[in-house]
């Protein structure tokens, strides 16, 4: 019986959508904790950035991403989004019984590190706004000082590759020095797109500021949540699993910014939109 249940793990994938590009970060975490699964990934990035959008509106494309992973057989999602999960995971999860796991800015771990006592929150200021991320501060942010920033217009620079332009280090200090003034030793990635521009933000902050992004607990967590529903790969059976690309942006675009954001030349299919 848990033969015949790992047998049926092997070949079918785990679903990861965000709105754009940013949850390749995390897909490259998953890959490394589970280098046998199947793994399909759907860039919305024809809608991107969420940040500057409703709820409705994301809820509603990650609802339609959702129903495109799974009508391609996913037996799990990964919400691999900030902003997504804050305005639609209590949707998702009451639509469809299959393991999904999202993600929100890693504020406990950040206030467990500070020793200035102050935390910086980059993310999108519809992650920022959001009752999750309030509800969030509520348990974790109470005995340090969390200073937040929206950073309207970063989401844009890495979905189209600008991971080392003049115009994004701009940005990124714009964004991140008054963190830096307000005594902030600790910074968190709360957007999936910023550990592609984590060269730069490291160059801004300096050697003295630590930085923490939540994909490799998310690539953990969602392997603890396929062991527990048995949906986990037996790792005799396959050597390596694969890895599909779906993005609804223009074919040529998309397929040079996941290759180099993903590190390796890709086939990039068309997401329906
Ligand atoms: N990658 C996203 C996040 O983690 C969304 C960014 C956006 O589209 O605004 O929040």
């Amino acid at each position: 019986m848990v033969a015949t249940l790992s047998f049926a793990g092997q070949d079918i994938p785990v679903g990861v959508f965000d709105s754009g590009v940013g949850g390749l970060s995390v897909l490259a975490h998953i890959r490394h904790v589970l280098p046998q699964q199947s793994l399909i990934y759907a860039a919305d990035s024809l809608h991107a950035p969420y940040g500057s959008k409703s709820q409705a509106f994301i809820v509603d494309r990650s609802i339609q991403l959702s129903d495109f992973l799974i009508s391609r057989g996913a037996k799990a999602l990964v919400v691999a989004c900030n902003t997504a999960t804050a305005a639609a995971i209590g949707e998702l999860r009451r639509r469809y019984a299959i393991p999904i796991i999202g993600m929100e800015p890693a504020v406990k771990p950040a206030a467990a590190a500070t020793r200035s006592g102050v935390v910086g929150v980059l993310a999108t200021s519809g992650t920022l706004q959001s009752a999750q991320f309030a509800a969030l501060l509520e348990s974790y942010g109470r005995q340090v000082r969390v200073e937040t920033q929206a950073c309207i217009g970063l989401v844009e620079c890495i979905e189209r590759g600008e991971l080392q332009d003049a115009a994004t280090r701009q940005l990124l200090q714009r964004y991140i020095h008054p963190l830096l003034d307000a005594g902030a030793d600790t910074l968190v990635l709360g957007c999936t797109h910023y550990p592609f521009v984590r060269p730069l933000i490291e160059d801004i902050a300096g050697p003295d500021v630590v930085i923490i992004d939540t994909g490799a607990a998310v690539a953990r967590q969602l392997k603890y949540r396929l062991r527990e529903a048995n949906l986990l790969v037996d790792s005799l059976a396959v050597e390596s699993g694969a890895t599909e690309f779906w993005s609804n942006a223009d074919t040529a675009s998309a397929q040079s910014v996941i290759s180099l954001l993903w590190g390796a030349s890709v086939d990039v299919m068309r997401l329906p939109d």
